[in-house]
């Protein structure tokens, strides 16, 4: 079995002919099964807002200066207190096994050689305490208020003693986005083999085979307190459905930065108004988000709404802009906006599953080089000189005005 899964293993193509995310996301679509595609790429409802966090980035020009001398460009910055080379986290996904058995600890070791934040998710798949043991360095940890409330001190109390430097709290799912795709598949955990999925499965073997003869999949951080979960293959609409509060109000945000008293991020608000409001309530920075366009669908692209959080927020908390980001100027317009930084999910899952850790380090390594080669040619030549005056929302073409 062993030499089978090398060889599935050496069948993954070369990530050196991958030249962007879209590259990635080819081969991703192509070593997955369907239903595990569906759960990476999917939204809530029609996909509104999925298919607008990316269009809106087309909506922003980048203007550029010219003879700066761009010959070394600053990049480094920090990120909810964390040093990072360039700006760019992250973010937490669900079930991260699912798409390549090499899991967290690979994004995460990725994230790590490129000098950049990474966010373990809650519904994570890997035990948090083990991803700090595996990948030694100072990570983030997104958190949600549960409704048993000792389920989430007790995730306070194992991240302070992992040595976790930050939360992030969740405060866009108050229930379960409607994510049509994962209800037609019946997505489930681990996958349900299904007589329509079995023979997507079996099409998949590159997927399948290391699936089926790794580790097992299983919510690592909460199962030990949801019997069922550890018992049974079950809905996550189900666990979404039993777990999480959506009596949650902002006195919970105060009682969670007492409870941790550290780098705190809200993230998944869009407003300036709930910006402010997350400052106050003892937040460090906010992460602005629609969850990739899967909780409301028809909520505004997050690029759209960085300028108005700046301002609202003034120069001090970090403002991440989560969503959308393919490219590396898309960053370059985010921080013209007034972002810290951007944070990516779909674009490192591309690259998990299309091979594994590789695969990571190449879709890290594409919107590097992208951001540093937009900086270049924009003529701006560090973080600290780059400004609203480089970006403008592009002007109604003529045809548009008649
Ligand atoms: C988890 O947060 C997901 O969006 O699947």
């Amino acid at each position: 079995m062993r030499s089978r899964r090398r060889s599935v293993e050496r069948s993954v193509p070369s990530t050196d002919l991958i030249y962007s995310i879209d590259d990635l996301r080819v081969l991703a679509r192509r070593r997955l099964p369907r239903p595990i595609f569906d759960y990476l790429e999917g939204g809530a409802d029609a996909e509104w807002s999925l298919a607008r966090n990316v269009d809106a980035f087309a909506d922003y020009q980048i203007v550029p200066d010219v003879l700066t001398d761009v010959s070394s460009i600053q990049t480094a910055t920090t990120i909810f207190g964390q040093p990072a080379a360039w700006p760019l986290m992250l973010s937490a996904t669900g079930l991260t096994r699912m798409f390549h058995g090499s899991a967290e600890p690979a994004v995460a070791r990725a994230a790590a050689a490129q000098g950049i934040p990474y966010c373990l998710s809650t519904m994570g798949t890997t035990r948090l305490e083990d991803l700090a043991a595996a990948v030694p360095v100072p990570m983030l940890f997104q958190i949600y208020v549960f409704k048993d409330r000792g389920l989430t001190r007790e995730f306070v109390s194992r991240c302070r003693e992992a040595g976790y430097a930050g939360l992030c709290l969740t405060v866009d799912t108050p229930i379960a986005g409607n994510r049509l795709r994962d209800r037609r598949s019946g997505l489930s955990l681990p996958p349900r083999l299904t007589p329509r999925s079995l023979l997507d499965f079996a099409l998949h073997p590159g997927w399948s085979i290391p699936a089926l003869t790794g580790a097992r999949f299983d919510l690592a951080n909460v199962s030990h307190r949801t019997e069922a979960l550890a018992a049974n293959p079950m809905s996550l609409f189900d666990f979404i459905g039993r777990q999480f509060d959506p009596g949650l109000t902002w006195r919970d945000v105060e009682w969670l930065a007492s409870e941790w008293n550290g780098p705190l991020a809200i993230k998944g608000l869009m407003t300036p108004e709930d910006a402010t409001r997350a400052i106050r309530s003892g937040a460090s920075g906010v992460i602005i988000s629609n969850h990739g366009g899967r909780q409301l669908d028809g909520s505004p692209a997050p690029i759209d709404q960085v300028a108005a959080v700046r301002d609202a927020l003034g120069d001090g908390p970090d403002v991440i802009c989560e969503g959308g980001v393919r490219r590396g100027s898309d960053i370059v317009k985010a921080l013209a906006l007034g972002a810290t930084a951007c944070s990516i999910g779909r674009p490192y899952l591309y690259g998990l599953a299309a091979a594994g850790e590789a695969g990571v380090a190449r879709s890290l390594k594409l919107l590097r080089d992208e951001f540093e080669r937009t900086l270049a040619l924009a003529g701006i030549t560090g973080l600290p000189t780059l400004a609203r005056r480089h970006i403008r929302h592009k002007p109604q073409s003529y045809a548009a005005r008649q």
